[in-house]
Parts: C-alpha cells; structure tokens; sequence
C-alpha cells in the first residue's frame, strides 16, 4: 500500500517508516522537521518537507503520493510543556489532527494508523491498565489524545475512516538492526535522559522520588521498544484495512521496570558509573503504571519481542556511544 508517515523523520516515526518499507509498502514521509531529523529519513521512501498545519501541503502530498493510508507521528509530546504551554498543543497536535482527517475525507484516503499515549488513561484506578481503563488525562498533552481519538470516532461514523488509535506505554530504545542514528534534542524521557548522562552530554540523571510505594522506591513503568511499535503499526494496518474494523489498543510490554533498575541495567550495559541523584517527586507521575496488551495481542497477533530492559538499553547505546 502507498502509505503517508506522518512525522517520520522523527524517533518513532523514522522507525515506523523503516518497518513499513522492509514489509514492501510504498513509503512518503512527510515532516516539517521542527523535530525531526534528515539523518532519519531512508532511501527508499520519498520525502515531502511539510507541516499538518498548511492544509494545502497536506492535501497536495496525499494526491501526489496516492497514499491510501497515513500514519500520524508528528505530535508534540513533552507533557511537562504541554502544562506550561497548551496553546501550542492545541494548534499542533488538535488542529493537525484535524486536517489529516478532513484531508483524508476530501481524498478518500480511507484508513489512519494514530499515535496514541497511554496519557489518555491518567492515575491508574487499578493495573494493568486495560483498554476498558476509565479515560481521565491527568496532563494537557493526554487531553489532546483523547481529544483526537473521539474526532477519529465519529469520522469513522460519518466518514468510513477506518483507525487504529495505539496507545503507547514508554516508548524507548533503537532500531535494533542499527539503521535510525538521530538522536532526540533535549530529551526529557528516562532513557535518553540516562544516555545522555553515561556519555557526557548531560552532567547526572535526576531521579524523580525514591519513596514512592513500590519495591524500591522508584517509579514503575512499561518500557516498549521502538520496533514493537513499529511492528504494531504494520499490523494494525493490516486489521483495519483487512477488516474495515476501527480499534483502539494499547502497546505496552507488560513488565513494570523501577527507574532504579533501569539506571543499574545501564551502569551494567555501558559500563559507565552514570552520576545520578535523588531529587524530589515530579509532579503527575503515578507510582506504577503497566499495561494489559493483551488486546493487541489478540486482534494484531502482535508480541512485544526486544522490549526486556537489556535490549532497550543496549541497542539505544549503541546510537549514544557514537555521538
Ligand atoms: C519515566 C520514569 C519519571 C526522567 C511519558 C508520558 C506518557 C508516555 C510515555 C507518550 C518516571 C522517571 C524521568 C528523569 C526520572 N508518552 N524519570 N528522571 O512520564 O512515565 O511517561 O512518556 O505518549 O504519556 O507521560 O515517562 O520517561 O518521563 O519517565 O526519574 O530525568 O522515569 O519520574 O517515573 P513517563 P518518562
């Protein structure tokens, strides 16, 4: 299929472009690189320098491309931001939204694969978190998720779109292959964050609380790797367009990992002592939260495979060492 990745110069982006060309799909990328870098962009995919929010670039590469699908990878993502300045979430992440799906019904392109978060979620009521989770975000960025995915909803009523919205846990690690080498500027999740440290980009990694109600004290998260989530996302094509079905799911490797066991594995991984300090608690983060993919499982026959923290971490170091 002619498939539009939408952001796919960024980091799950250029991830998700990769593992739809090595499937055999058409591939156009299109990026405004505000984020994203030309470094992740591949051969064999054309590239449109564009943004979602000039609704003419967007139009003109669905016709020009044929595309009969796009993914939407090219959100804001820094939650922290999103609290200080929604506005410019609203614009980005709501209004791009809503061009893609109003330029999707003007060209009949007929399925959208959607970056979710499990942000939609908020403070966990009880885990793993399931689909049928109460949705209640706790952070303006979530908001505009949930927001998105009701737009996606009723144009799937009233338009025949048809969508994965795939809720991701904590997205982390490198193409395992080696073949994406950008890195993210200015990081703020756990992995880069610790990278950047082992290398000396950043002086100490900042740990947010240790007296959290957990076994040790550090905060509990569900680390997926990037090509699990790029692997969904083929998969997922493949249901909704195979079975004109719209789903929702989550992505999630259903292993709860403490930051404290993620800094040891990178010590151990890199070799490198990492500084790092206690510091107080960040404001909005739950003690633990882990999915139930077990809905990916059954819809997509989808398993996370490089998602153990050994593997996150050894294959983002393989990218960090060589900066
Ligand atoms: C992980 C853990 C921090 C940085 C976010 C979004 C979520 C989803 C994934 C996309 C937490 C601790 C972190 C640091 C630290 N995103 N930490 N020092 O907040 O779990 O999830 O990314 O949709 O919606 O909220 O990810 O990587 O920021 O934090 O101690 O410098 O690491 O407190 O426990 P988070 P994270």
């Amino acid at each position: 299929m002619n498939i539009l990745v939408i952001g796919g110069a960024g980091y799950i982006g250029s991830h998700v472009a990769r593992e739809l060309l090595d499937r055999g799909h058409q591939v156009t990328v299109f990026d405004n690189l505000s984020s994203g870098l030309r470094e992740n962009l591949f051969s064999g995919a054309a590239f449109v320098h564009g943004d979602t929010l000039r609704y003419e670039q967007l139009i003109s590469a669905m016709r020009d491309s044929g595309a009969g699908a796009a993914v939407y990878l090219a959100a804001f993502k820094a939650v922290g931001e999103s609290m200080i300045k929604p506005e410019k979430y609203s614009v980005n992440n709501i209004i791009g939204a809503m061009h893609l799906l109003n330029a999707a019904s003007e060209t009949g392109l007929k399925y959208i694969i959607f970056s979710s978060s499990a942000a939609v979620y908020g403070e966990p009521e009880y885990l793993p978190v399931d689909e049928k989770h109460p949705t209640n975000p706790s952070n303006y960025y979530g908001f505009t998720k949930l927001e998105i995915e009701k737009f996606l909803s009723w144009y799937d009523r009233l338009k025949g779109i048809r969508y994965a919205s795939l809720r991701y846990f904590n997205a982390a690690g490198y193409d395992v292959k080696g073949r994406v080498t950008g890195l993210e500027q200015n990081p703020s999740n756990l992995i880069p964050v610790i990278m950047e440290a082992a290398c000396g980009m950043r002086g100490e990694l900042q740990v947010f609380g240790n007296d959290y109600d957990t076994p040790d004290g550090t905060c509990v998260r569900d680390y997926i790797h990037v090509n699990d989530l790029a692997a969904a996302h083929a998969l997922a094509l493949d249901y909704v367009s195979g079975n004109d079905k719209s789903i929702t799911v989550n992505l999630g490797s259903e292993e709860g990992v403490s930051v404290t066991e993620v800094l040891e594995t990178a010590r151990r991984v890199t070799g490198k002592a990492i500084p790092a300090k206690i510091t107080g608690r960040r404001a909005g983060d739950p003690a633990k939260l882990t999915a139930s993919a077990a809905m990916a499982g059954e819809l997509l026959g989808w398993k996370a495979r490089y998602s153990d923290m050994e593997t996150l971490i050894r294959t983002s170091w393989d990218v960090y060492r060589d900066k």
